[in-house]
């Protein structure tokens, strides 16, 4: 059988720099674990530009709708602020996210005991914590229709976006957010803002028949999303999953990314409908972005992206126990204090390289054998 695919977009910013080691983590599963990949790289978002005019051209989006899984960077800088919207970087990352239909996005926040003492959190309240936003991907604020900055007759302009979400738009991504909370903590958080808003009412009836005619078993609650801010803050441990929007997750998920002391260590899978393999459409990302105050420093925390290939094991290629194999080389090196620089507290000391991380990590990996 042939090796599965994995197009690599690195992007721009730190992604090229974060994206060197996860190959090398790649490289080492396939020496040691007999996992190999047929790998291929491509350019997404400020890169794409600067080569073709374009964050994404279409030979780009036709390789990542026929491989296996992506695996992407970060997209965007201050380089293109001024470049017209239909082709900023983030377009490029959009239109892979609305063609592949990704519409569920996992984006687990843990904390990493090692890390408990650098949350701007109080230690009791972020230790142990292990929760998993589910973030709908391809529909809502970031994509209704109409859309757009006009002139209105009397010379003011007016700027709209339209929140917009269907019956099974709502259905399938809670299905995946009941899949999940199964195998975990079995409980479910649908957060919107049903007191303003109808999309939130119709959110919230349809999360609830999802749960009333499918998923019984799981306890599901519903929160107004800014009381979910606050609740993410106040005692983050009450959750288990949370089923959010597109424009809320975005939020949210930053918020419960810091929780965890840095944005350089989360992950994310963004999954869509199986294909003909029976594996989901799926890219793999770091939440992070691209960082342009510290690329090319050798600086960046390579870990958030090195976990985004965990998922990819686990949710792509059914690799359950290779992916803990590498979370544990992950935990094992930051409870020997390996730090990047973004995983220094207060008091500060001194940190590892983007690669010198890498490489602990691959001796980490190589212990476990
Ligand atoms: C994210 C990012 C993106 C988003 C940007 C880069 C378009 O913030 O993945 O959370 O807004 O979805
Ligand atoms: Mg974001």
């Amino acid at each position: 059988m042939a090796n599965p695919s994995i197009l690599i977009l690195p992007g721009d910013g730190i992604g090229p720099e974060v994206m060197a080691e996860v190959r090398k983590i790649i490289g080492w599963f396939g020496e040691n674990r007999n996992l190999n990949f047929d790998l291929s790289e491509d350019l997404v978002g400020g890169a794409a530009y600067d080569a073709h005019g374009t964050p994404l051209t279409d030979a780009t989006m036709a390789k990542a709708q026929s491989v296996d899984a992506v695996l992407l960077g970060a997209v965007g800088g201050p380089a293109y602020d001024d470049l017209d919207f239909s082709v900023k970087p983030e377009r490029g990352l959009l239109r892979l996210r609305k063609e592949m239909d990704l519409f569920a996005n996992l984006r687990p926040a843990q904390c990493f005991d090692a890390l408990a003492d650098f949350s701007s959190l109080k230690k009791d309240v972020v230790a142990g914590l292990d929760i998993m936003i589910v973030r709908e991907l391809t529909s809502g604020s970031y994509f209704g229709e109409p859309r757009g900055i006009s002139d209105l007759p009397d010379g003011q302009r007016v700027g709209i976006n339209t929140q917009r979400y269907t019956t099974n738009e709502i259905r399938r991504v809670t299905r995946s957010a009941f899949e999940l909370a199964r195998k975990r903590g079995n409980k479910v958080c649908s957060m919107e803002k049903a007191n303003v808003m109808e999309s939130g009412i119709l959110w919230r009836e349809e999360v609830t028949w999802v749960h009333q005619n499918e998923y019984p078993d799981v306890e599901l609650s519903h929160m107004y999303a800014d009381n979910g801010a606050m609740q993410l803050v106040r005692w983050p441990k009450q959750f288990d999953v949370i089923v959010t929007d597109n424009l809320f997750g975005d939020i949210l998920s930053d918020c419960a990314a810091m929780l965890t002391g840095s944005l350089g260590m989360l992950p994310s899978a963004s999954l869509g409908v199986p294909m003909e393999s029976g594996r989901p459409k799926a890219m793999y990302e770091p939440v992070h972005g691209s960082a342009p105050d510290i690329t090319g420093q050798g600086k960046a925390n390579p870990i958030a992206c090195i976990l985004s290939f965990a998922m990819a094991l686990r949710y792509s290629f059914d690799k359950g126990g290779e992916a803990a194999r590498l979370e544990n080389a992950i935990e094992t090196v930051l409870a020997a204090g390996a730090r990047t620089a973004d995983l220094l507290g207060p008091e500060g000391g001194s940190p590892i390289s983007t690669s010198e991380m890498g490489d602990v990590i691959i001796n980490a990996l190589d212990a476990s054998l």
